[in-house]
Order: C-alpha cells, then sequence, then structure tokens
C-alpha cells in the first residue's frame, strides 16, 4: 500500500512576495500565489486576480505566515494540480494571546485549512495539522490555537473550545435606551482616520481581556474598510469613537446600515450591523452602544462579535429588548506544553489539586500538580497513584484560561473528579479577573 508521502509531496515554506515585480504593487511569488489561489478555492471566493494575490501575500508575508502545501507527486496534465497549485492547504503563524493580568503567551494560530474534494479524507489534515503542532511544541509554544468552520473536526487533536461569541439583536425602540450615563462622549469619524486610532485602542482591549488575540495584518483591512474583493473600501461602512473624560480615544466602533427587505431608505425597517466595537473600558462601551441605538431610521441593530457576558443586556432599559440569534464556538485552545501554558496565567485562589490529562498525541500526557499560592501556580509532574481530577487536553483547553466552568463541564462527563470537592476547588482557581473574551478572526 502506498504511503501519503509515496503520493503527495508535502512541503512547508515562508509566504514570499516576488522580488521581480517592479511597479510598486505587491506581487505573490509563484508558490505564495499557488497556494492562496488553492486556499481561496478551498473557501469557495471568487479565483483571485494577479493584484488581489498581491495584496493577500503582502498581508501572510508581513504576519511571518508558514505556509503548508500538499503536492500532488503525479498530476494529470490538464489538472489544477499540474499548474503547481496545491490540493491542500495548511498555515500558522504565531501571535500573543493574553492569559489575564496583563500577561501575554505566544500561541501558534492555525488557518487556511483546505483539501480538495478529490483528496479528502485521506489523512491529509491530520498529517498537517500533527506535524504543525509537533513543530510549535518543539519550538516552546505552550499553546495553539483556531477557529473552525465545523465544530466536529478539531477535538480529535486535542483542541477544546476557550472562547465562545454570540450573535445579538437589540429592537431600538423597545430597548429605551441606557439604566446608566457613560462618562465620555462619542463622535462621527472616517474609517480611513482609524488606521491611526484604532491599533492602540485595540492594544488595550487586548491587555484587558483575558483570552484575547492579538490582531493579523488581514484583519484591520477587513474591520475598518470592509475590504472588497478588488481591494477598495467598502463605501457603507461608517465610524465612530469614543473619547474618555480627557479626550483620549478609549474605544471605537464601525458598521454599516443595510435595509432588510424594504429597499434603501425604507424607513424604520434597516438594520445598523456592527462590523468592529472595541472598547478599552466599560464607558467606551457602553458610549458607543448609547450611540448606535441613537442612529435614527434604523430598527434593529445586529452584532455579531457579541460577549458571553455581555453586560449590555443589563444596561438597557427594556432588557428583554436584546435577542441572542445566535451563539457559537468561536476560538479553539490547543495546550501544547501544561506546565508553561498552566504557569503563565494568573491563579485567582490558592490551592492544591493534581490532574491526570490524557493527550493521544502525547504533547501533554502525563500528571500534573498545580500549586497556587499568591496568584501564581507551579506546576510539576507529579507521580500520584490516582489524581483528584481526570480529563483530556482538549478539556483542559476549554479550563485553561477560565471561560467555562469545571463544574459544568463535570456536569458534561468531560471531567472526572475522583476527590471529592477537587472541581469546586479548580474552579475558584481558574476563575478570570474578567470575563473570558475574543474579538480576533483568523
Ligand atoms: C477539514 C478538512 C480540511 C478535512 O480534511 P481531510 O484531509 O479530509 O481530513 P483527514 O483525512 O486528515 O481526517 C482526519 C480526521 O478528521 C475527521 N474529519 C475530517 N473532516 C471532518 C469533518 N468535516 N467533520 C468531521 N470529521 C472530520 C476524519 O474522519 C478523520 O478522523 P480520524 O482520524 O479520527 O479517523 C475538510 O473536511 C475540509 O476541507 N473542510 C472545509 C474547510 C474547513 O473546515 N477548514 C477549517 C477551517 S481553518
Amino acid at each position: 500500500m502506498s504511503t501519503l508521502d509515496d503520493d503527495y509531496d508535502i512541503r512547508t515554506f515562508a509566504a514570499a512576495l516576488d522580488p521581480e515585480a517592479g511597479d510598486g504593487s505587491p506581487r505573490a511569488d509563484a508558490a505564495t500565489a499557488a497556494w492562496v489561489a488553492a486556499e481561496s478555492m478551498g473557501f469557495h471566493e471568487p479565483a483571485a486576480d494577479d493584484d488581489a494575490l498581491g495584496r493577500s501575500a503582502r498581508r501572510l508575508v508581513a504576519d511571518g505566515r508558514r505556509l503548508t502545501g500538499v503536492y500532488r507527486r503525479d498530476a494529470n496534465p490538464g489538472s489544477l494540480d499540474a499548474e503547481g497549485r496545491p490540493v491542500a492547504t495548511f498555515t500558522s503563524f504565531d501571535k500573543t494571546l493574553h492569559v489575564g493580568g496583563g500577561r501575554l503567551v505566544e500561541a501558534d494560530l492555525v488557518a487556511g485549512v483546505t483539501v480538495q474534494p478529490t483528496h479528502r479524507r485521506r489523512g491529509l489534515l491530520r498529517r498537517m495539522i500533527t506535524d504543525d503542532l509537533a513543530r510549535a511544541r518543539s519550538a516552546g509554544t505552550p499553546v495553539a490555537a483556531l477557529t473552525a468552520s465545523e465544530g466536529s473536526i478539531y477535538r480529535r487533536f486535542g483542541f477544546g473550545v476557550g472562547v465562545r461569541e454570540r450573535t445579538v439583536e437589540v429592537d431600538v425602540r423597545r430597548a429605551g435606551g441606557l439604566l446608566s450615563e457613560p462618562e465620555g462622549s462619542t463622535e462621527l469619524v472616517t474609517p480611513a482616520s482609524l488606521t491611526e486610532t484604532a491599533p492602540a485602542v485595540f492594544a488595550r482591549f487586548h491587555r484587558r481581556t483575558p483570552g484575547s488575540i492579538d490582531r493579523h495584518e488581514g484583519s484591520w483591512d477587513n474591520v475598518l474598510r470592509r475590504e472588497r474583493a478588488d481591494g477598495t473600501p467598502d463605501p457603507a461602512v461608517r465610524a465612530a469613537v469614543h473619547r474618555d473624560a480627557t479626550g483620549a480615544v478609549d474605544g471605537y466602533v464601525t458598521y454599516r446600515v443595510d435595509s432588510i427587505g424594504g429597499g434603501p431608505g425604507s424607513t424604520g425597517t434597516q438594520t445598523l450591523v456592527v462590523i468592529d466595537l472595541v472598547a478599552a473600558t466599560d464607558d467606551a462601551y457602553l458610549g458607543l452602544w448609547q450611540l448606535l441605538l441613537a442612529v435614527d431610521l434604523v430598527a434593529t441593530v445586529r452584532y455579531p462579535n457579541a460577549p458571553q457576558h455581555d453586560p449590555l443586556a443589563h444596561a438597557l432599559v427594556d432588557g428583554r429588548a436584546l435577542t441572542i440569534v445566535h451563539d457559537e464556538d468561536h476560538v479553539w485552545f490547543r495546550v501544547l506544553d501544561p506546565v508553561a501554558a498552566l504557569q503563565a496565567r494568573p491563579w485567582a485562589a490558592d490551592g492544591v489539586v493534581t490532574v491526570a490529562i490524557g493527550d493521544s498525541l502525547g504533547h501533554a500526557a502525563g500528571t500534573y500538580r498545580i500549586t497556587s499560592e499568591g496568584g501564581d501556580a507551579t506546576v510539576k509532574k507529579a507521580a500520584v497513584r490516582r489524581a483528584d481530577l481526570e480529563l483530556d487536553v482538549a478539556t483542559l483547553g476549554s479550563l485553561w484560561l477560565g471561560g467555562f466552568d469545571p463544574v459544568t463541564l463535570a456536569a458534561a462527563g468531560l471531567v472526572r473528579e475522583r476527590r471529592k470537592g477537587a472541581v469546586a476547588r479548580l474552579r475558584a482557581m481558574l476563575t478570570p479577573e474578567r470575563p473570558v473574551h475574543g474579538i480576533t478572526y483568523f
């Protein structure tokens, strides 16, 4: 029987631009262009021209992305594979992840996973992802993360849901405004002006919010400009900022108003869709919402990236004006080094628990003693006959930053308690200082 390596050439290389292209606009080098074309086909996007491939490549290069392509050794003449296109794609790159207390760790971000329909279910995903996780582990990266297009693929590789998100809709008339008056002020600005101010606001949000992942090059073009296929910004995007009492910008929002059903200008039926709302303070979050709820000719405000623990429903005069229309997994964490990952985060309560971790890929497998004291934990391999708690590495990914309650996950059959009270103790130890959330897509 032939092996994967007999049939395919699996190569990992750095995204690169063509140094020969002289007209000023970026051009992808041949391998990067073929990779981007294959990846966008996998996600059912329209075929990109050279300009679009160049813009994508510039972003991949800026993020220092590692690209993996799987190439057929015996491609049939005339097929896409014969033109140097990979039949499967995978990419990873490093960005910081906020683990609480302002502490950041490097995370291996996995993205761009596609396999052509004619090559699926032969183990190509398994090969690409297990190779990358092994590389990241040996490079000393404590955790990997991804966002999944389907919910049943990645647990087998040790990823557990670490952050959930929801889409909410607010009925503007029913909401009746806010119960409290946020401090500061808001004003409308051009989306272009945010290029200067938005990254600093995001940096403050990032260091305030456990679970947040730093943004990559492509995120900014999407959230500030809603860049279209031809590289131009969406002219319907509007923007506003929030300023604190000293006049400093501490929050911003980008949005567009879409007509649902009634056609442009059909007053009162329009929906304001939030594209990006980044607040570095509670007042900025509420102040921006106050502005969004005051936009005339809008019946509904829709926010697709709302946190699980959203203060908004509490803040509205009529909390029933807010409807959760969708709720799903957002970021999945894969702990590669339990000692480094667990020691990196701050700990909310003193205590000692031993945890046996199962990991079919081996990286995190073992029994560990976690001793937390004064806000920090020491984590060591432990030689105990029976650990207080048993769980697998995907569940560890869910518990790690405190986004999910161990009591709930024990009830779901994912944590086995061998010493009475250990689940409750771990719950107290893991409580995050602020709700876990993230607004970065990759
Ligand atoms: C996910 C995807 C890339 C799988 O590629 P693949 O090469 O066929 O997967 P493999 O053959 O390596 O399968 C590995 C394992 O995952 C399972 N698996 C693969 N795709 C799955 C899916 N869509 N749903 C559930 N399980 C899946 C396989 O059954 C196999 O399980 P096992 O090893 O436990 O027996 C492919 O389904 C795809 O292109 N999906 C759409 C794009 C996508 O989801 N991208 C992820 C966002 S970054």
